[in-house]
């Protein structure tokens, strides 16, 4: 079964029987990182989106592992331009990889990569739903609360859901309750808080929330390993 372990903010790894999936690996820099790029091994590396704190080590983290990074395409060809092996998708594009099938998913955000002399837009940002090993898990990536997880929910038996509770970039807890219950999700784990003071929340929060709603949710600590 896979195995999912938090490695801080909206990082992950995924470890499945085929190969050991990386998302959002913002390692380097990252106060609440559970360790450094270097101590990544990851055969792909998913990237929501283009903010330094998704696309991370990322690039440094496929090149090292020969890695195969998979994005949306404008990320995806960014990648690809900086040495990186990429397979682009997009959003409501699904593939089946030799691990599994990812499908990509909508997140409401932007996706932009702050340059010397502005701002270079990397196009839409994303969610994912990676099928693979008789588990689904959806990272939802940066994204406010949108009616269509109940869509994503309906179409797919979602094992995990992934979800930002730290507002101000994204959904807050209470948003992320909601999400948890529209997706149907068998588990909800919080992310993408605490890492700035401006995204401070408490997960604990978000858990008793979905509890009394009748919604099984685990805040993860950074390093913890979860076995689906
Ligand atoms: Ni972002
Ligand atoms: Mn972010």
């Amino acid at each position: 079964m896979p195995a999912i372990t938090f490695l801080g903010h909206g990082a992950f790894l995924v470890e499945l029987e085929k190969a050991r999936l990386v998302i959002d690996p913002f390692l380097s820099g990252n106060p609440a990182a559970g360790c450094g790029p270097e101590a990544v091994e990851a055969d792909y590396v998913l990237l929501t989106h283009g903010h330094p704190d998704h696309l991370g080590d990322g690039i440094e983290i496929a090149r090292r592992c020969g890695a195969t990074i998979i994005a949306p395409f404008e990320l995806a060809t960014h990648c690809e331009r900086q040495g990186a092996r990429v397979h682009a998708m997009h959003i409501g594009g699904a593939h089946d990889f030799p691990f599994g099938r990812v499908k990509l998913t909508i997140a409401f955000h932007g996706s932009g990569l702050p340059v010397e002399d502005g701002i270079l837009y990397l196009g839409n940002p994303c969610g994912f739903l990676v099928i693979a090993d008789g588990a689904t898990v959806y990272h939802a990536g940066d994204t406010g609360l949108f009616y269509d997880m109940k869509l994503i929910g309906e179409m797919n038996r979602i094992d995990v859901a992934l979800l930002p509770i730290g507002g101000n970039f994204t959904m807050d807890a209470d948003d992320a309750v909601k999400a948890a219950e529209l997706l149907g999700a068998g588990l909800s784990v919080p992310m993408h808080y605490g890492t700035f003071d401006v995204i401070k929340a408490d997960p604990a929060d978000f858990v008793r929330k979905a509890a009394a709603r009748g919604l099984r949710a685990k805040a993860l600590a950074v390093g913890e390993r979860l076995v689906l």
